[in-house]
């Protein structure tokens, strides 16, 4: 009982904010690797530096730290307390001076290509595409949805932490993990071209997502939603939905609008089995079933792309895909 009593105590003290404390390089470092904060997006897996600088070795206390994190003096984005603390802060400034310094920088995540148009460009090098990609996936969907415009982007990134949880509640201990960017570093006539690349080169995407759940026995349930809102968001049109087959097994029977059956293909490099809906529009949902052979060996090798003919982007090749597998996925951040 008293061993009990005490484990619960130790229990309940854990839980206690980690009031004064000695930084706790551990915590710093599992926070950095870890999916709540993306930062090493830009200074890299192990802050070796990439598009941001080295942190690794550095030796900068965790004043410094902070004082970089909340008032940047560059174009990097303010992160505030809710999304990473001052506690979390002097973790990782701890865990970076257990590190050596970094002989030389990392590459970009994602490099500014040669080819980019002169807006995407400038996207690229305001450091949006270390964490969107480089064609900027999901908020192109999520404005291809509602139809939003200039003043709405501004304020999803200027004042991100603010406008973002007013148009997506966030869920319980979830954090958001892009900081507000300064106009000072990203003018209003920069951000105007990064919009107007988004709008009116590459064009919005439809909001698409794809849902693929294990059923009974080898049976799979894929769910393909246009989370766009009605009367506003764009809709998919040609819709070509494929599952790749793992080897070894073969499509026993499918269900849903559009099946085609399995073919080779070539992209895939294996057995796909196909949907084809003519249009897919804000609001609308699609349900398809697929029942094989056997289910494969590891769950993670079923998975699949969607990709629509129209709309595409107004430039350049389509490469708009929505890639899903055992998990809700959308287009990737
Ligand atoms: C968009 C890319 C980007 C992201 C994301 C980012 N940084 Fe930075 N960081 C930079 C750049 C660029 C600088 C250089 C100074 C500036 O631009 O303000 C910098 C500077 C810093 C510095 C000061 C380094 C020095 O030499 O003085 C620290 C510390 C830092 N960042 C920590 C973080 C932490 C912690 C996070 C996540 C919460 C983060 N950064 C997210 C790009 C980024
Ligand atoms: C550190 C990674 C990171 C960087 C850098 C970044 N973003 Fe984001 N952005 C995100 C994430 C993650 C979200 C989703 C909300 C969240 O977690 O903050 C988001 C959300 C957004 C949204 C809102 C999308 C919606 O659902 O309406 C817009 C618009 C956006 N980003 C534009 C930009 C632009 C423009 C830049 C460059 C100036 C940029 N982002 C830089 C990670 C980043």
């Amino acid at each position: 009982m008293k061993r009990l009593v005490t484990a619960l105590l130790l229990l309940a003290f854990a839980q206690l904010p980690a009031l004064a404390q000695a930084p706790d390089p551990a915590a710093g470092k599992s926070l950095w690797d870890g999916n709540n904060t993306f930062c090493k997006n830009c200074h890299g897996k192990n802050g070796e530096g990439a598009f941001g600088p080295d942190l690794a070795g550095r030796g900068l206390s965790a004043a410094q730290f902070q004082q970089a994190v909340r008032k940047p003096w560059g174009v990097m984005p303010a992160f505030i307390e809710d999304q990473v603390s001052d506690a979390e802060l002097a973790g990782m400034a701890a865990y970076f001076a257990t590190l050596p310094k970094s002989a030389e920088p990392g590459p970009w995540r994602v490099p500014v290509a040669a080819e980019a148009s002169h807006g995407q460009q400038v996207y690229m090098s305001q450091g949006c595409a270390q964490c969107h990609g480089a064609t900027f996936d999901m908020p192109r969907a999520s404005f291809g949805g509602r139809a939003g415009d200039f003043a709405q982007m501004k304020e999803l990134v200027y004042t991100h932490t603010t406008a973002m949880p007013k148009l997506e509640p966030t869920r319980p201990g979830q954090r958001l993990r892009m900081g507000n960017f300064n106009t000072l570093r990203l003018s209003e006539g920069q951000m105007k071209e990064i919009y107007d690349w988004a709008h009116d080169e590459i064009g919005f995407r439809p909001a698409l997502q794809a849902q693929l759940a294990a059923g009974n026995g080898a049976t799979y349930a894929l769910n393909v939603a246009n989370n766009g809102e009605a009367g506003k968001g764009l809709a998919a049109q040609g819709v070509t939905i494929d599952l790749v087959i793992p080897a070894g097994i073969t499509v026993a029977s499918a269900t849903g609008n559009g099946y085609k059956g399995v073919h080779m293909d070539a992209l895939a490099k294996a057995n796909v089995a196909e949907w084809q809906v003519p249009r897919i529009a804000p609001k609308d949902a699609q349900a398809f079933t697929i029942t094989l052979s056997q289910p494969p060996a590891n769950a993670a090798d079923l998975k699949g792309t969607i990709r629509w003919a129209k709309p595409a982007p107004k430039t350049g090749p389509n490469l708009d895909v929505v890639n899903f597998g055992i998990r809700p996925a959308g287009p990737g951040r």
